[in-house]
């Protein structure tokens, strides 16, 4: 059955999970505050790099079943089903910034002219459904029934629209049976795996799942760091773990830690949740750390390289974004590295293939480069930050010719130690001899 669904803020969950739902056959229309955002998209320009979006956006567009508005209240008005996917961003203290979500439950009641469905998708602490069934009971303007629905997004960057049509699982959190099985039935095209839960555990899923993914890294990290000094190789000792079907393979690659807008923020936020309810989250607290120190225990790394200090040393930074694939730069562990280098004096120029609109903001006066040869030249070392694919497929005798010195340091565990050895370069990477 096609539904007539509304959804608030094109961000990356809001315009991705939208056009995908078009595109399975619902009639979609998706808002937000943002009128030359909304300009842009009427015209499939796109406000992310996303692959494979733009051309989703297009064809939904053409075939009528996506359209764009800047008004709430008629996206609303027009649609059975609304599904709230604004920013939830973390505040100074740590608790989750809910005033988005919070104007959106509030217009969305203003204008209820019948029954609906409102789905919340942005990640929110738990309790924000019962929180929304009270506001909209405040503020509705006629005595509509409503019910309050839960559906996390597990989406990644970059790879955001394939997730959405190859799910793993589909949460929903309902108090009402009804309502939980037409959301059920709006996902049907997706053939996913569907829990039904309540609300309150729905809400919880998000976070948990998150900061297990975030708590991958940071053990494995340590372990990197174990490895080390033991003459281990992580790389291995993640290939033996990931064999057992208990633990699996993915989120086991040791590097500098994870970055990014959700990992970061959502393990804060799992901490705050649980102090506010008195509970010490030690695990969580751990992981947060253990990802913090990485990104500095690379930076004394390359110092270590270096002969014991970075000063006066012209250093090609090899990506900047957060990972590839995206040119998201939100906490991206090339921020915290370049500032440190850069306080210790290194010269550093940079590579990276989309990020550099956001480098005069961050990164004032640093050179950056969409080759990375150039980035590479002179340099007197190279430090892989971003396993891009044009860092992958490097030209390493190039490289080599290009450098002062042969030396790389490789954050992200790209290539083979023996290889770089006998290529002739001092290659230092995480958790490998
Ligand atoms: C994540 C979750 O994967 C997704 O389910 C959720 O909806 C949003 O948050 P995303 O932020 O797009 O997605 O990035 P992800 O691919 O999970 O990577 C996060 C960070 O962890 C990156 O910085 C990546 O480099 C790092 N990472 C990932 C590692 O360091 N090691 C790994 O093994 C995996």
């Amino acid at each position: 059955m096609s539904e007539k669904i509304a959804v608030i803020g094109t961000g990356y969950v809001g315009l991705v999970s939208g056009t995908c739902f078009a595109d399975v056959g619902h009639q979609v229309v998706c808002v937000d505050r943002d009128a030359a955002k909304i300009e842009r998209l009427k015209q499939a320009i796109m406000p992310i790099y996303e692959p494979g979006l733009d051309e989703l956006v297009d064809k939904n567009m053409k075939a009528g079943r996506l359209t764009f508005t800047t008004s709430i209240g008629d996206a609303v008005r027009q649609s059975d089903i609304v599904i709230i996917a604004v920013g939830t961003p973390a505040m100074e203290n740590g608790d989750v910034d809910m005033s988005q979500v919070k104007a959106a439950v509030i217009e969305v009641a203003e204008n209820l002219n019948g029954y609906k469905i409102i789905i919340n998708k942005s990640t929110v602490p738990v309790g924000t459904a019962k929180l929304s069934e009270e506001l909209i009971r405040e503020h509705r303007k006629e005595e509509h029934p409503f019910d309050i629905v839960s559906t996390p997004e597990f989406l990644r960057e970059g790879t955001a629209v394939y997730d959405t049509f190859h799910l793993d699982r589909i949460v929903i959190g309902a108090d009402n049976p009804e309502a939980a099985e037409r959301v059920k039935q709006m996902h049907e095209p997706f053939q996913a795996p569907v829990l039904i839960t309540n609300r309150e555990s729905s809400e919880l899923i998000k976070y948990a799942s998150n900061s297990f993914l975030a708590a991958k890294i940071s053990f494995i990290n340590e372990m990197s760091n174990v490895c080390e000094k033991v003459g281990a190789d992580v790389t291995m000792v993640a290939q033996g773990m990931g064999m057992d079907k208990r633990i699996g393979k993915s989120f086991l690659n040791a590097g500098i830690g994870y970055g990014g807008f959700c990992l970061p923020k959502d393990t804060k936020a799992q901490l705050k949740i649980a102090e506010n309810v008195d509970y010490d989250f030690k695990i969580m607290r751990a992981v947060i750390d253990v990802n913090q120190q990485q990104r500095e225990l690379f930076v004394e790394k390359i110092e270590r390289v270096l002969g014991g200090s970075v000063a006066g040393k012209k250093i090609a930074a090899l990506g900047l974004t957060f990972k590839p694939d995206t040119d998201d730069m939100r906490d991206a562990p090339s921020i915290d590295v370049i500032h440190a280098l850069q306080e210790k004096g290194a010269d550093v120029r940079a590579f990276d293939p989309v990020a550099a609109g956001h480098v005069d903001k961050l990164f004032p006066g640093m050179p950056t480069y969409t080759d990375p040869y150039q980035a590479i030249e002179g340099a007197d070392a190279a430090v892989i930050i971003t396993e891009w694919a044009q860092v992958k497929e490097l030209d390493l005798n190039r490289v080599k010719a290009l450098l002062t010195q042969p030396v790389i340091i490789d954050g992200r565990n790209q290539f083979v130690p023996e290889q770089m050895r006998e290529l002739g370069f001092v290659y230092v990477s995480v958790g490998r001899p």
